[in-house]
């Protein structure tokens, strides 16, 4: 099995050395791997000039999977747009056509005290968002800034196809249908013809998935039934603006972004795997960032990818076990925890694997 890495930035190179550990303890059991590194994002630019190069590309298409852990700094905030850090994450989402994102917010109970949220409201809380990734207003055209009756106007173009709704939909069925078999579709139909069509094509899928209880949500009403009521929700799906918005969100209910995985996959399970959270500047290179979600961004690989489901679990059964033996990063350190770095979590992973 092939897997292109990708580090990046900040505190990326620390947490994707834990998740290799991790992967490394896993040979034999099933399973063995070859790794390539390659650069992406800020450091790609400092190397080469741009966030997204030749090499990394070739790397990831010739790969089965692609492990990523943080783009981005404030280094890089002012370059032009083409150079910025998540103009590599865009390119090689649109690239190789991971238009499948999905965002798992599970609160391990462990942690009910680090969300902000009521422990009653969050308790069990396990939500999985699917967000269309490759199409919407972030790759519409046209787009740009021209001026116009001697003022500047700024302009972009939500756009979906029938075809990229019906395969977003696909996933997002059939997610559901291996768990609480529920689905709630989410757009602003009431204003936006684009999500019209958007719910039009969901009600039409349903027709092939009689096992699955199809609801729709504004997306405004969304945002708020989610820090109301967030344990509403089984699988949400939704186009890329709204889930980049509601999947931070959802994060938050958790109170811990550093523990949610991501995956986003192409139509045969190639996938590109990453933490939810960002490169953490402030603490980069200190040793005391937390490895879990790239950790269990490698089990969501095993799972989706490779066809190794008892491999993912057993290494999510790790992260629980290391969680209630007390082990905390600090971002959910509390009283009465023990407080470690991001290589003694890694140990205690390896450890409880
Ligand atoms: C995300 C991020 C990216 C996005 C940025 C970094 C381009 O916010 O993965 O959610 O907007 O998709
Ligand atoms: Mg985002």
């Amino acid at each position: 099995m092939k897997i292109c890495v990708l580090p990046g930035d900040g505190i990326g190179p620390e947490i994707m050395e834990q998740a290799l550990r991790v992967l490394d303890a896993l040979r034999g059991d099933g399973f063995d791997f070859e790794a390539e590194t390659a650069l992406i994002g800020g450091c790609a630019v400092d190397a080469t000039g741009t966030p997204y190069p030749e090499a990394t590309s070739k790397l990831a298409k010739a790969a089965d999977a692609i492990l990523l852990g943080a783009v981005g700094g404030p280094q890089w905030d002012n370059l032009p747009r083409e150079q910025r850090p998540e103009r590599g994450l865009l390119a090689i989402r649109k690239e190789l056509n991971l238009f499948a994102n999905l965002r798992p917010a599970i609160l391990y109970p462990e942690l009910a005290n680090a969300s902000t949220l009521k422990p009653e409201v969050v308790a069990g809380l396990d939500i999985l968002i699917v967000r269309e990734l490759t199409g919407d207003i972030y790759f519409g055209q046209p787009r740009g800034i021209r001026e116009e009756g001697g003022e500047r106007v700024g302009f972009n173009t939500m756009v979906y196809s029938e075809s990229e709704i019906r395969r977003i939909g696909k996933v997002a069925f059939e997610a559901a249908r291996k768990r609480g078999k529920k689905l709630c579709s989410v757009d602003k139909m009431n204003v936006l013809e684009c999500t019209q069509l958007w719910r039009d094509v969901m009600i039409e899928l349903s027709a092939d998935y009689p096992d699955v209880e199809l609801s729709h949500m504004l997306v405004d009403n969304a945002a708020m039934q989610l820090v109301r009521a967030p344990k509403q929700f089984d699988v949400m799906v939704t186009g890329n603006m709204f889930g980049d918005i509601l999947s931070d969100e959802a994060s938050m209910l958790t109170g811990s972004i550093g523990m949610l995985p991501s995956a986003s996959l192409d139509a045969n399970n190639k996938g590109l795997y990453e933490p939810s959270h960002g490169s953490a500047p402030d603490i980069a290179g200190k040793g005391l960032a937390n490895p879990l979600a790239t950790i269990l961004s490698a089990a969501m690989m095993l799972r989706y990818t490779f066809n190794l489901e008892a491999q993912a679990v057993r290494i999510e059964n790790a992260v629980k076990k290391v969680l209630a033996a007390g082990y905390r990063t600090g971002d959910i350190y509390e009283a009465g925890t023990r407080r470690v770095g991001t290589r003694e979590m890694g140990d205690a992973v390896i450890a409880a694997l």
